[in-house]
């Protein structure tokens, strides 16, 4: 990891666009988004349309492409889920682990997100580390426990060199309420002690993921340890994230 990773600007289609609705998409924003010299560009579709996001974005390397969950065992009887290595096969090169969403409606505690990690790294796709807190736990003043536990508990079996982490309060996400960028800065400074404390990896990107949009991506990106962001919402049209992308 080094600093042509930064800005690192990641869409997390969540369960929408379909291939077709992919395919069109990829059209679109290669027109908009012309390669830059530096920073990254990660798409994460459902992964029905990674292959047809492959397909669409054929000559544009900088387009890179990862799913947004896998099963924490490498094979088996698991009716509905694919494993980190049918997911490198299908062209992921990257995948994200313990957003909140798979928290709450899945139930990926710290356990299941370590294992999901580890068998990521173990098949090639690098993973996005995502935590966050809850308003509740805000407002009880639980930030860093629950930011330290959450990262933690994936650093004490992995090399934290191996990850990109993403700060994403539960709060912020889909709500339009962003963090401010001197709440950002907080929290990512708590992400980089805990990196530190555990090996100590000073270049790792982390990113600022809830209710991202064009309008506030230049405050958010100014914010001291923020290096990019992985964006919801504002990401399913190519004219919103392309905005997003031209920004750093
Ligand atoms: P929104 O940008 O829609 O708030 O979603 C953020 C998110 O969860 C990205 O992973």
């Amino acid at each position: 990891m080094s600093e042509i990773d930064k800005p690192f600007f990641a869409a997390n289609w969540k369960m929408h666009l379909g291939p077709a609705e992919t395919s069109e998409f990829v059209r679109r924003f290669r027109e908009l988004h012309p390669p830059r010299e530096r920073g990254r560009v990660v798409f994460f579709p459902p992964t029905l349309s990674v292959a047809a996001f492959r397909t669409a974005a054929e000559g544009r390397p900088d387009l890179e492409v990862g799913v947004q969950d896998v099963h924490q065992d490498a094979a088996g009887a698991h009716t509905g889920s694919v494993s980190a290595v049918m997911a490198a096969q299908a062209g992921a090169v990257w995948a994200l682990a313990g957003h909140s969403e798979r928290r709450r409606e899945f139930g990926d505690g710290d356990g299941l997100v370590t294992a999901k990690v580890s068998r990521l790294l173990e098949a090639g796709v690098r993973p996005i580390l995502c935590v966050g807190e809850t308003l509740e736990e805000r407002e009880n003043g639980r930030l860093d426990e629950v930011l330290a536990r959450q990262i933690g508990a994936v650093l004490d079996a992995v090399d934290a060199a191996e990850l990109v982490y993403a700060y994403e309060p539960v709060w912020a996400i889909g709500t339009g309420r962003t963090a401010s960028p001197d709440d950002a800065a907080n929290a990512h400074g708590i992400v980089r002690r805990e990196i530190e404390a555990h090996g100590g990896f000073a270049a790792a990107p982390i990113l600022y993921g809830g209710s991202v949009k064009p309008a506030n991506i230049e405050e958010l990106l100014a914010a001291p340890g923020v290096d990019g962001v992985l964006v919801g919402g504002a990401s399913l049209e190519p004219d919103s994230f392309a905005a997003i992308c031209a920004a750093g």
